[in-house]
């Protein structure tokens, strides 16, 4: 046993500033903090760059995002790697790479309380890392409105390449960028592996290397002396690292990561009806700070939702729960028990809005709403006090984001 120590250096719980607007002032945003809604890019700049590519890191800091979310994966020789899919196909050359027809297969996994198969495909878990190098990334083919001029240029980064990367930006641009990892599927990443949290002590060791967590409770390093971590590249003296977050739909891991590191943890959720009730809050907010459910929950509700999706309940249980939470209360009984919102995802304007936009069917719900464009779209969940959104298009969300913001102003300076 081993206790990975205390990061000496740099964890800056500072929050990230946006290189646009200055949010220091008082504008009564309605998040938690008062301070304006942190923009999330999602997978790196995804609007206009191969996702979680360098470029799209490197993207997204320059449109001035607040955090740069990456997708962790596992490979079978133990790297963490960044890839939203657990598998290949849709975003990758695999499938023309000859010597890797091999490994094609059939998987079923647990995700998020829900089964899910893929069939006919490449698994990061199956592929080592240097088999991983051979890979390069493209627009997945259905986003045809997307820049396709990059397709082929980038390869995989591993999670070190992902840190070192937000390292250079923040001294290369001169500000700090949030981290937000988010842990995929666990319960297929630990299968095989030496031990079952195995996945989540990669990630922590790593993080706690960078500078972005400190470890709270002892984790067996003994698994894990193969994992050889870089030097880190200087800060230069005034340089500050950016905040991090944690991010897992695995409400087990979720847990785990806050009772092993002293980073707050977003509870990801589209799945778990318990969730989204006051009782279900109340055991969230035992180990997460931020709940992240999609979007369409704050607009026609969980029980709407759940149907769209065939989810079943036990009317019994929920009602047990306190029911479900209307959509229009949201907000305000997760900001209740001290938790932040960050909601997701929002797509840039090419892309259909994904709203049910239909009438809540939950008694006390009243909630309609389709939004006619972006700024509808955005304004309707600023309005609402949302703490952090995950968006593609940083630039559009940065923009509606001033517009907000100046809008607050006036209507300060109105009631003056
Ligand atoms: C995946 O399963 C299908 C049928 O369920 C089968 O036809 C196919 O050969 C399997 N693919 C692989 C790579 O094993
Ligand atoms: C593109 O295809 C993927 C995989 O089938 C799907 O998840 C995604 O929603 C599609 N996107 C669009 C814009 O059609
Ligand atoms: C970070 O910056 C250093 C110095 O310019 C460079 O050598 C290194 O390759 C960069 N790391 C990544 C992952 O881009
Ligand atoms: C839900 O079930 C219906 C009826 O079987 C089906 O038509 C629909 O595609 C299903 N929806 C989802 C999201 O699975």
């Amino acid at each position: 046993m081993r206790i990975f120590s205390l990061a000496t250096t740099g964890l800056a719980l500072a929050s990230a500033t946006s290189a646009f607007v200055d949010d220091t002032r008082d504008l009564r945003w309605r998040t938690l903090s008062g301070k304006m809604t942190q923009l999330v890019g999602h997978r790196g700049e995804k609007a206009f760059m191969p996702e979680h590519s360098r470029a799209s890191y490197w993207q997204a800091a320059l449109e001035g995002a607040d955090y740069i979310e990456p997708d962790l994966g596992l490979t079978k020789d133990g790297h963490l790697v960044v890839n939203h899919n657990e598998w290949l196909s849709e975003n990758t050359n695999v499938a023309s790479i000859p010597e890797l027809a091999y490994l094609r297969a059939n998987r079923t996994w647990v995700d998020d309380g829900k089964s899910k198969t893929v069939t006919n495909d490449w698994f990061i878990a199956d592929l080592t890392l240097k088999q991983l190098k051979l890979l390069r990334i493209s627009q997945a083919t259905n986003y045809s409105w997307r820049p396709q001029h990059f397709n082929g240029v980038f390869d995989i980064l591993t999670f070190e390449e992902y840190l070192q990367i937000i390292r250079n930006v923040t001294i290369e641009l001169g500000r700090p960028f949030g981290v937000i990892p988010e842990l995929k599927s666990p319960k297929l990443y630990n299968v095989g592996r030496s031990y079952p949290r195995f996945f989540e002590d990669r990630a922590i060791i790593t993080m706690n290397h960078y500078g972005w967590a400190q470890v709270t409770k002892q984790i067996d390093g003994s698994k894990h002396t193969d994992l050889k971590l870089a030097p880190l590249r200087p800060l230069p003296k005034d340089a500050k690292l950016g905040p991090s977050v944690w991010q897992c739909f695995d409400q087990d891991t979720a847990a785990y990561l806050a009772h092993h590191t002293n980073v707050p943890v977003v509870a990801l959720n589209e799945n778990l009806p318990w969730f989204f009730t006051p009782k279900g809050l109340d055991r969230v907010a035992k180990y997460a700070k931020i709940v992240s459910p999609w979007k369409d929950f704050f607009v026609t509700g969980a029980e709407a939702y759940f149907k769209s999706q065939n989810i079943t309940w036990d009317a019994k249980e929920i009602a047990k729960l306190g029911g479900f939470i209307a959509p229009d209360r949201l907000a305000a009984e997760v900001h209740k028990r001290g938790m932040a919102l960050s909601p997701y995802t929002f797509y840039d304007s090419h892309q259909n809005m994904n709203y049910l936009c239909q009438k809540g069917v939950t008694p006390q719900s009243k909630t309609k709403f389709c939004p006619k464009d972006k700024a509808d779209e955005f304004f309707y969940f600023f309005a609402q006090g949302m703490d952090y959104m995950f968006v593609e298009n940083i630039v559009e969300a940065n923009i509606l984001r001033t517009f907000y913001n100046n809008k607050l102003e006036r209507e300060q300076k109105r009631s003056k």
